[in-house]
């Protein structure tokens, strides 16, 4: 029997306090797959977490506590801001990568194993459930459909069979942590976001790069009621399913949604440019074909004279970028750049994020 001191306290003082950590159940899973996971009010108590993360910097909230990240592609900022942030709170954190630490792995039920996949993610999910307390993945799927890769097979394969929280560390679709560290970025600069004007301009890149940071920062800050501009060239569209529930969000909220096929006008007005290359969700089964319309559009470039167009912007960059290529150098370390400011706020975010799963 537990005195009552103990009982009255929250569940999460208890178990720090009497130095040992039970891990949660399925009953308590909760996974971070898209950016609509959270509600307009979670995502505005997650921005105020985040910000009392930033001044406490260190703590024990997550200790005795594992946290396991897959990255089945390349990352610099998402993997070592989660492992600080992972550590910098008392716990741990195992990187695992999949082209020379995993096998092979198979996501569709119910299928006979005779190809290449060694494992199905059934077994790897239910496996590392029993060691950690929570699961990121990366995931970016280029297969030649564009249908095929939206469902996200293989991340949503180990959301179901995970016992633990699923943080998606960015797919074909979303990148949510990446859009939730943007949002407090531009709330610590605009101070209220309703109604301010954010661009996401589509800029060139001699690769096809993700949508997912674009998706998730068009719905999140639709849901916060600013007043967002998508400019893109035709044939670079976003997902359509995305674009119809950012327009829901902007309804709901009072905030805006506006799509232009040409960058001068996308920049009139603008108090936040995003940039970002994504690929063409059109050409996704011809990147030749997406290449060659390419060569018409080196001029979707962020330069000075971009710059100057908009009302004195933010600029606002996810990182890893192509330097004169997707911006100029006078742009990324011009005095409206918050580029580092987005990617230290990784940091707080996943800090905040963890705590709100595993706390
Ligand atoms: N912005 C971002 O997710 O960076 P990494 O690809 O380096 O993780």
């Amino acid at each position: 029997m537990l005195p009552d001191i103990f009982t009255c306290w929250h569940d999460t003082e208890f178990r720090i306090i009497a130095g040992f950590r039970t891990k949660h159940t399925a009953l308590t899973k909760r996974d971070v797959l898209t950016a609509a996971t959270f509600s307009a009010g979670e995502l505005e108590n997650l921005i105020e977490l985040t910000e009392r993360m930033k001044e406490m910097r260190s703590g024990q909230v997550l200790a005795g506590r594992t946290v396991a990240l897959l990255f089945f592609d390349r990352s610099l900022r998402t993997r070592v801001s989660f492992e600080c942030a992972t550590v910098q709170l008392g716990g741990h954190c195992l990187n695992l990568f999949a082209e020379n630490e995993l096998y092979g792995l198979e996501p569709e039920d119910r299928v006979v194993m005779d190809g290449s996949a060694e494992e199905h993610v059934k077994d790897a999910a239910r496996t590392l459930s029993r060691y950690v307390d929570a699961l990121g993945v990366r995931a970016l799927d280029r297969s030649r459909s564009w249908e095929v890769d939206r469902q996200e097979r293989l991340l949503h394969a180990y959301a179901k069979y995970a016992t633990v929280p699923v943080i998606n560390l960015e797919s074909t679709l979303e990148h949510p942590c990446q859009a939730i560290a943007d949002i407090v970025t531009i709330k610590q600069n605009l101070i209220d976001l309703k109604g301010r004007k954010l661009t996401l301009a589509w800029t060139d890149h001699p690769d096809p790069k993700g949508l997912g940071p674009c998706h998730s920062l068009l719905h999140v800050a639709t849901m916060l009621g600013m007043d967002v501009t998508l400019a893109h060239p035709l044939g670079f569209e976003l997902d359509e399913e995305t674009v119809g529930q950012a327009r829901t969000n902007a309804a709901d909220s009072g905030g805006g949604l506006r799509i232009v096929n040409d960058l001068e006008s996308g920049l009139d007005g603008a108090e936040v440019l995003y940039a970002r290359a994504w690929g063409s969700t059109k050409y996704w089964s011809d990147p030749e074909r997406e290449a060659m319309v390419k060569r018409s559009l080196h001029s979707w470039r962020i330069d000075e004279a971009a710059m100057a167009r908009t009302a004195n912007a933010l600029f606002m960059h996810p990182l890893p970028v192509r330097r004169n290529v997707v911006a100029t150098d006078s742009v990324l370390d011009g005095p409206r750049s918050v580029i580092y400011d987005q990617a230290e706020n990784r940091l707080h975010v996943q800090k905040a994020l963890l705590t709100h799963l595993l706390g």
